[in-house]
């Protein structure tokens, strides 16, 4: 069991440090938490400027005003008229092309994302999901069968054998990619999302490269839909109408970007942190193991919660006003620092506690906290998280992380690269 009170720093003050330099997002985890705690408990919103990154190309932006709580986060991502995601949906600006081409309708307002998302949405009906869940099973029993069989001492690392495939595999399944095109894309979605780690190839370069090499796939992808449709997720998108329009194959090769993108970074660093915690809280683990069923739901959204995978977005505001008596004026950037939302003690009772039986209200906002963006997968990802617990549950019971994470450098993904485990 671990002591909440050992994981924040509550020495820090809220002036003591800069959410801009990349040398925060390396700083131990308590600290950090105490720095967002710290700056919950300020009057008002802090601005910080924006960092000048040697290699970048684009200059730093105006700088940006900090959401950290609930009620900030939850106002902004409800209100998108006052707060657009239109002019960027990332920290920096990037020139408009350069943000749809990556961000697809993540960086759109309506009428244009309406359109694109009641096209994109038929992927992810409820009967879609459950069509997929079939699949997440077949998966999840899958990847258990080969780690029994390749890891006879019964240890490896648990991202790289369970976390990471599991997404890549159902994203690629319900995209229609062959099997033998998946660890392409998993290297192109670590070089997209691992921007700041050297451990991924880090440079714009690389970064640009591998969006190029993945948006190209997908519009070679798409055509071939038109020409042969099949059942699967690309054809569907490609041959949906809303008012008797179609998706363009620009607009499907940026959309698969965010859909693979958002696909697996997410979900590998839940089901990771998921079982790091299940190891550090092991009266929870029973509990929720003892009654699977009964307590998945709860469960799985408090997962997401602790983890908070994505860590942040942006929005820019329209007009003047205020936010917790700070006066934001049209034009400013704000930061939806979510990892803040979800330990806001106004709203979470003892929040650093991991705890699978968590009351479902408030929302926790690691899918974002609700409005127009309001995550897509969240069901799919739900559900990829339970089944893959289900299966760990039942065949290998003592299945447990043996050593610390080994965290992304970033604060946009909440990533683990690597966690030993070992299940004898
Ligand atoms: C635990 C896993 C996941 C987390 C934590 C997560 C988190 C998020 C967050 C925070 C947003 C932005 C919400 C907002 O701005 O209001 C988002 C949007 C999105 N997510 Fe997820 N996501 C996960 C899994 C997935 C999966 C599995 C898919 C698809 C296969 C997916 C597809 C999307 C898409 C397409 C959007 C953009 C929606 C829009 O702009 O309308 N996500 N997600």
């Amino acid at each position: 069991m671990v002591d909440p009170t050992s994981l924040v720093d509550d020495s820090v003050t809220a002036d003591s440090f800069n959410l801009s330099n990349p040398e925060f997002w390396i700083a131990p985890r308590d600290y950090r938490e105490g720095a967002f705690r710290s700056l919950r408990n300020a009057e008002g919103l802090r601005f910080y400027d924006e960092w000048l990154f040697e290699d970048s190309p684009f200059p730093p932006g105006a700088g940006y005003w900090s959401l950290v709580r609930h009620e900030d986060v939850w106002f902004a991502s409800r209100n998108p008229q006052l707060f657009i995601s239109g002019k960027g949906s990332s920290i920096q600006d990037l020139p408009m092309e350069m943000a749809e081409f990556f961000g697809s309708m993540i960086a759109m307002d309506d009428p244009r994302h309406f359109r694109l998302r009641s096209i994109v949405s038929k992927g992810f009906t409820p009967k879609e999901i459950n069509r997929v869940e079939e699949y997440v099973h077949l998966k999840a029993a899958t990847l258990v069968d080969s780690l029994l069989e390749r890891f006879p001492d019964g240890e490896c690392d648990f991202v790289n054998e369970i976390a990471a495939p599991l997404p890549l595999q159902i994203i690629c399944e319900m995209m229609g990619i062959p099997a033998s095109d998946e660890q392409q894309l998993f290297q192109w979605t670590n070089t997209i999302l691992g921007a700041g780690d050297p451990d991924f190839g880090g440079t714009i370069e690389a970064l640009m490269a591998a969006a190029m090499g993945m948006y190209s796939y997908a519009q070679a992808l798409g055509e071939e839909c038109l020409k042969n449709p099949t059942d699967d997720l690309s054809s569907i998108m490609m041959h949906a109408e809303v008012d008797g329009e179609r998706l363009t194959s620009q607009e499907f090769g940026s959309f698969f970007i965010l859909l693979v993108v958002a696909g697996n970074e997410t979900t590998r660093n839940a089901i990771s942190q998921g079982l790091r915690a299940l190891t550090q809280y092991p009266d929870q683990r029973d509990i929720w193991f003892n009654d699977f069923e009964g307590n998945t739901k709860t469960a799985v959204d408090e997962i997401v919660r602790w983890a908070t995978p994505v860590i942040h977005f942006r929005r820019t505001a329209t007009e003047d006003v205020v936010i917790n008596g700070t006066k934001v004026a049209a034009g400013d950037k704000v930061v939806l620092w979510y990892n803040s939302a979800n330990r806001d003690e106004t709203v979470w009772t003892n929040p650093y506690e991991f705890d699978v039986r968590r009351p479902l209200q408030p929302q926790q906002a690691g899918f974002g906290a609700g409005g127009p963006h309001f995550c897509l997968g969240a069901n799919l990802a739900r559900r990829e998280i339970a089944v893959m617990f289900d299966e760990i549950r039942r065949r290998l019971p003592n299945l447990r992380a043996t050593g610390e994470p080994d965290y992304l450098q970033s604060n946009f993904i909440n990533g683990v690269k690597r966690l030993p485990c070992a299940w004898k």
